[in-house]
């Protein structure tokens, strides 16, 4: 365990080995983060995935008796924060479990129904706060952030919030703090989180955001990763996520592609070269490589994304719907839409691709590029025009 501040501890549970999160990868593993408050009546806020179990008891072993916990805060029912409850409560059957209307109902979904004890719920409604002696703890309903029942914990002597998922990282390190990893990489990871997790809920995290502005900070310690304490960092990742809210890009376009025969790469590669010659920053992928889970955090950047893919029986590579049904649930709004690719006889399917583009909430002022067979020299000088369109189309904000 570490305490993070007088009488606070961490006692969550690091998954160094965790390489793919409900389909996003995770390179650096994660971690389980569950604090605990001593306190006249002790408090642990959320708990790790089950397997984690072991590791999370024995550092609250070396606080206190698990017994003593009088209060278990669900933030979120999402398992890899209440995977642990049900068992914990074998050593403290008399806490109450604090969560939102919501989160009753759904760890009664999850746990309760079929647990052999009871589960002694207290509910809590935006604002309301729990006396736990010296302490007061106020909760914050944050519905969509990450599931209908999310909420954030805030204790207004430490100055500590407790926002569980929003803020979080997916990584696993021995610092608990995120200035004691170096700021840049998890913040990338903060990003990456947001694109994948979070992104579809801007307007939910919005709300929250401005709920929670009015709170003094001294530390923000989400449910994954690393514990925002520097007063620049928390400026910085709240601004972040603002803009992420937001739906805000930068000028910068990113090309993602796969190919069969090299034709659709052929285009890809032509127009990423057209995009350094117009001096717009640029990157490429080709999904035969790249996670979509990199991937979305780079569209989650980009004013421009541009799509293609070749024709397989009239459809798009598979690869490349996996990535489109992964955007229409992840709404990355604002964006201009661009698709482009190989045929041979048929091509519907890239009618497909323009309209999940669109359902995925871009604009597509440009027409598609498709071309037959292997693309000929005249047909990528055309690209040229396509590319001057889509500049104009940034420069004039049209996404
Ligand atoms: Fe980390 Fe939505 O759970």
């Amino acid at each position: 365990m570490i305490e993070i501040k007088k009488g606070v501890y961490w006692t969550g549970c690091i998954d160094w080995n965790l390489r793919i999160f409900h389909g996003y990868s995770t390179p650096f593993g994660t971690t389980y983060n569950a604090y605990l408050i001593l306190d006249e009546k002790p408090v642990l806020i959320d708990t790790v995935k089950h397997y984690g179990f072991d590791e999370m008891f024995s550092r609250i072993q070396k606080v206190i008796s698990p017994s003593e916990i009088r209060y278990i805060v669900s933030n979120h029912t999402e398992m890899d924060h209440s995977g642990s409850i049900d068992k914990l409560l074998d050593f403290c059957p008399n806490a109450e479990i604090v969560c939102s209307p919501n989160g009753r109902e759904g760890l009664t979904r999850h746990f309760a129904k079929n647990s052999r004890k009871e589960w002694n719920f207290k509910v809590v409604n935006n604002s309301d706060t729990l006396n736990i002696g010296s302490r007061i703890l106020q909760f914050f309903l944050m519905p969509m952030v990450h599931w209908p029942d999310s909420m954030a914990t805030y204790c207004p002597q430490d100055k500590i919030l407790f926002p569980n998922d929003a803020f979080g990282q997916h990584y696993a390190s021995f610092g608990r703090f995120a200035d004691e990893v170096g700021l840049e990489i998890i913040l990338k990871e903060a990003e990456k989180y947001y694109a994948n997790i979070v992104m579809p809920y801007g307007g939910q995290v919005l709300k929250a955001l401005d709920a929670l502005a009015a709170l003094s900070t001294d530390l923000i310690a989400p449910s994954h990763g690393l514990i925002w304490r520097r007063e620049q960092d928390i400026e910085k990742i709240v601004k972040l996520y603002r803009s992420w809210a937001n739906y805000e890009s930068q000028y910068r376009a990113v090309i993602i592609y796969d190919t069969m025969w090299h034709s659709t790469e052929k285009m890809a590669t032509t127009l990423y070269r057209l995009f350094e010659k117009e001096k717009i920053p640029v990157k490429i992928f080709s999904l035969a490589t790249t996670h979509i889970s990199d991937i979305v955090a780079e569209i989650m950047l980009s004013k421009a994304v541009l799509i293609g893919s070749p024709m397989l029986n009239n459809k798009m590579l598979p690869t490349m719907a996996a990535l489109l049904t992964y955007l229409k649930g992840l709404k990355p709004k604002n964006r201009l839409g661009f698709t482009f690719g190989s045929y041979g006889w048929a091509k519907a399917g890239f009618k497909e691709m323009e309209e999940a583009l669109q359902e995925a909430g871009m604009n597509l002022l440009v027409p598609g590029q498709y071309f037959n067979y292997i693309p000929d020299a005249s047909e990528l000088e055309s690209l040229s025009d396509t590319v001057a369109s889509i500049k104009r189309a940034m420069q004039e904000g049209k996404e």
